[in-house]
């Protein structure tokens, strides 16, 4: 592989009056696996953008290789080599994973694409991740059919793809599960020690001290430190990133009162992939469920939600109950944050406002009500320490992590007595996740019933006092104070019984 050396230079991207990019500075060399960090809203995705050509910025110079480089476009800069997995996904659902990955650089004979060729350069990439993904993703398989997480493992191939001597991860681990990061991972230490440069965006720390070598911090649109990550710690890092900040250092929430009501029990709840789960939420209960992605925990919430059919016993509130429209369920306090934000629950083009009144849009009707909703949206919007222009700038003007931000705001707005959360602090920064957990233990304390999913097992492991794993559609463990270490999470995620 030939070698590369990337260099940006005081980038500056401005959209009307908002300022994305301030002054961004970033040096990444063949290989060298450079990380890039800051909060939500602190331009990493703009900055990679630009390197990539996909945003002409307003200042500045790129240099690839010491040679002020313009890219009028993405296709530009696949040429020079440079190509990147951005946060939000980009294929197209109605296409092949093989026509997602080659679109564009299809192999070509005498005019025709060669589709023989197409396919087994597909399953070639594919096999990269053997065994890591479910049986449908298949060179043939519509995007449509697909898992996040499958989707994401093709965006990742897609980019590859073209080669790349640079290549940029913005979030793509986001939606992957540990097994795959892990896979991931040794793929970056091989495409490495071939020369190629990696640029990694993350907000998970732990990923960020496994794998990269430095790190470029913004804060406010303006690179603020590069740092060699062997000789710095997380400490340092977030603070370079936000002032004050405070990091996910806490107690273990209380043993739950079993004198509390039982607001939810489920009795052998059976779905296309769930195969009889039971389980009993407390009010005031924050329960936790682990386990590798697609092993039925989003089943579980969309079930209770009322989103997909199931069979099996639910009972809420001490009524037997079961929900064939989201309608119902949130009619009955049932709420469910998504964390595919993409795909559900965000008008883009929109109001920051409206969107966070959409589901509680029967509470705010009266014109008296619409200042309350504006208060109330703004509190929940500076809870959440969202970066926005003001609560009447649409969606799509925010970063990936402050979008995902709206989709919290709009369901704790509503005020549930079964809070369910699936992934929801994927994409979100260090700072704004603290808030998000103080969040959570308001709510509790108020009483509020919750059944939290993440594929962060640090984040189980630092919230909840008991966790349910999931694997092949069953409860494998149920992991509750000693008990509940990561040693256990991991041997009960691949099905080992605790
Ligand atoms: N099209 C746009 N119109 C207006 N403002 C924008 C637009 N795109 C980005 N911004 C603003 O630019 C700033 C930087 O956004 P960017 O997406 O680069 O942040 P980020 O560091 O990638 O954040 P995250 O961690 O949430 O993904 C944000 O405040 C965002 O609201
Ligand atoms: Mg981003």
């Amino acid at each position: 592989m030939k070698a590369i050396s990337v260099q940006v230079e005081k980038a500056v991207k401005t959209y009307g009056g908002v300022v994305a990019l301030a002054e961004g500075n970033l040096t990444v060399q063949s290989g060298e696996v450079m990380a890039l960090l800051g909060a939500n809203g602190s331009g990493k995705s703009t900055l990679s953008k630009i390197l990539t050509g996909v945003i002409a910025p307003n200042g500045g110079q790129v240099l690839i290789d010491g040679k002020a480089t313009s890219f009028g476009s993405p296709q530009e800069a696949r040429k020079a080599g440079i190509s990147a997995v951005y946060q939000e996904l980009s294929l197209i659902p109605d296409l092949t994973v093989a026509e997602n990955i080659w679109l564009s650089h299809e192999p070509i004979r005498g005019g025709f694409i060669k589709w023989q060729e197409m396919r087994a350069n597909t399953q070639q990439l594919l096999d990269l991740f053997k065994g890591l993904y479910g049986t449908n993703l298949q060179p043939d398989a519509l995007i449509s059919t697909l898992t996040p997480d499958e989707r994401q493992l093709v965006e990742i191939l897609k980019a590859l793809s073209f080669d790349p001597r640079l290549i940029i991860l913005d979030e793509a681990t986001a939606s992957l599960d540990s097994r795959q990061v892990n896979r991931l991972f040794e793929l970056v230490q091989t495409w490495k020690s071939h020369g190629m440069a990696i640029v990694f965006v993350s907000h998970r720390m732990e990923e960020i001290f496994r794998i990269a070598d430095k790190a470029t911090v913004l804060r406010n649109g303006r690179t603020v430190g590069e740092r060699v990550i062997a000789e710095s710690n997380e400490r340092e890092l977030v603070d370079l990133m936000i002032e004050g900040a405070t990091i996910l250092q806490r107690e273990r929430l209380p043993v739950v009162d079993e004198q509390k009501p039982v607001r939810l029990a489920v009795e052998n709840l059976r779905t296309n992939v769930l195969r009889g789960v039971s389980l009993q939420l407390r009010d005031g209960e924050l329960l936790g469920l682990g386990g590798l992605q697609g092993q039925g925990q989003s089943d579980l919430l969309m079930a209770l939600f009322g989103a997909i059919r199931c069979e099996g016993q639910i009972v809420l509130s001490g009524q037997a109950r079961t929900f064939h429209h989201p309608r119902a369920a949130m009619k009955a306090d049932v709420a469910l944050v998504p964390g595919d934000r993409g795909s559900e629950g965000l008008l883009l083009i929109r109001s920051i406002l409206e969107n966070l009144m959409l589901a509680s849009w029967s509470r705010y009707r009266t014109p008296i009500a619409f200042s309350k909703a504006r208060a109330d949206g703004g509190q929940i919007a500076q809870e959440l320490k969202m970066v926005m222009s003001s609560l009447d700038a649409p969606v799509n003007s925010l970063s990936g992590g402050n979008a995902q931000k709206v989709v919290i705001g709009k369901w704790l707005l509503r005020s549930p007595k079964l809070l369910l959360l699936n992934d929801p602090t994927k994409g979100i920064d260090v700072g704004a996740k603290a808030e998000f957990y103080n969040l959570l233990d308001r709510l509790r304390d108020a009483g509020t019933a919750i059944l939290f999913y993440s594929s962060d097992d640090d984040e189980l492991l630092g919230l909840c006092n008991r966790v349910l794993v999931l694997h092949d559609g069953e409860i494998s463990a149920e992991l509750r104070e000693d008990k509940l270490t990561r040693e256990n999470l991991v041997a009960a995620s691949m099905g080992a019984s605790a």
